[in-house]
């Protein structure tokens, strides 16, 4: 039995009899399974033993009592909450299944950390038939797809954000809980274009000896619509058929073209 019923207020909940706010009893098995990384602090207390004092001081010290940076936003935003957190929120990336296998046998050729793709033809149909590297295109998107509607997934479309960069850019925004001013987002797409990110050596791989970018550059093309270039006329039918056939379950539809 449960001594509170407040009026108006969070439920509580109990886990292994201690009470705890509803949303983190749903959540437990989350947060149990929370695996810090190396850098990270936990500062842990009971319940109003000095929690935001040590987060304050903490928060100084690891910007060397740079308040400006201390205030950039409210205690619980810049130290959540572990039993708070809702799940992670994720975002997806899909791209049509014939720009992502060309761009993918590219990919192949030029990096040494992974098995040489063989022929473009043998690479075509090993791509269809789910036996190359990471498996299935098709398991891959779709369960992206039906996950969404569980979990707070945003799921997006290379091809939408090629063509509406601003407006893709501003749902990531939106879904990271964020509100950039006008010139803020104009600057975001601009440097998130193809060509400044061709051109920048911190995103185009250039300093990764794993790739051999004379063979292909990671930055390759960067455009809708490239198969065109490769498949050919029986390779197109051919994927076409297989599409229909494996997509005939779910509602998520691509556009190949631009
Ligand atoms: P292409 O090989 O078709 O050019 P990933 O990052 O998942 O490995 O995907 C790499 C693909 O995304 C490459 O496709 C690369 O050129 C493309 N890409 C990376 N940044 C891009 C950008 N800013 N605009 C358009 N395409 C981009």
């Amino acid at each position: 039995e449960l001594k509170w019923k407040l009026m108006n207020r969070e439920e509580v909940s109990q886990v292994r009899g201690v009470v705890l706010q509803k949303s983190t009893c749903e959540y437990w098995n989350k947060i149990w399974d929370f695996q810090a990384k190396p850098d990270d602090v936990l500062i842990s207390s009971y319940p109003k033993a000095g929690t935001t004092w040590l987060q304050e001081i903490v928060d100084m010290i690891q910007n060397d009592g740079d308040i400006e940076k201390t205030r950039r936003a409210p205690t619980d935003i810049r130290m959540p909450f572990l039993e708070r957190i809702n799940p992670p929120y994720i975002i997806y990336v899909a791209r049509n299944i014939k720009d992502n296998i060309v761009s993918f046998f590219h990919f192949q050729r030029m990096n040494k950390g992974l098995p040489d793709p063989g022929s473009w033809e043998e690479y075509f149909e090993t791509f269809l038939e789910g036996k190359g590297l990471w498996g299935s295109w098709y398991d891959h998107v779709k369960g992206w797809w039906e996950a969404k509607d569980i979990y707070p997934i945003l799921y997006l479309f290379y091809e939408d954000i090629k063509k509406h960069p601003r407006r893709e850019i501003e749902k990531v925004m939106e879904f990271l809980g964020k509100n950039l001013d006008e010139k803020v987002l104009d600057k975001i797409v601009y440097y998130t274009s193809f060509n400044v990110m061709k051109n920048n050596p911190m995103s185009n791989y250039t300093l990764s000896s794993l790739m051999n970018q004379s063979v292909s550059p990671f930055m390759r093309k960067g455009v809708i619509g490239d198969w065109k270039n490769y498949f050919t006329v029986a390779q197109n039918e051919r994927c076409n058929e297989d599409y229909r056939e494996k997509m005939d379950d779910t509602t998520l539809s691509f556009s190949m073209e631009y």
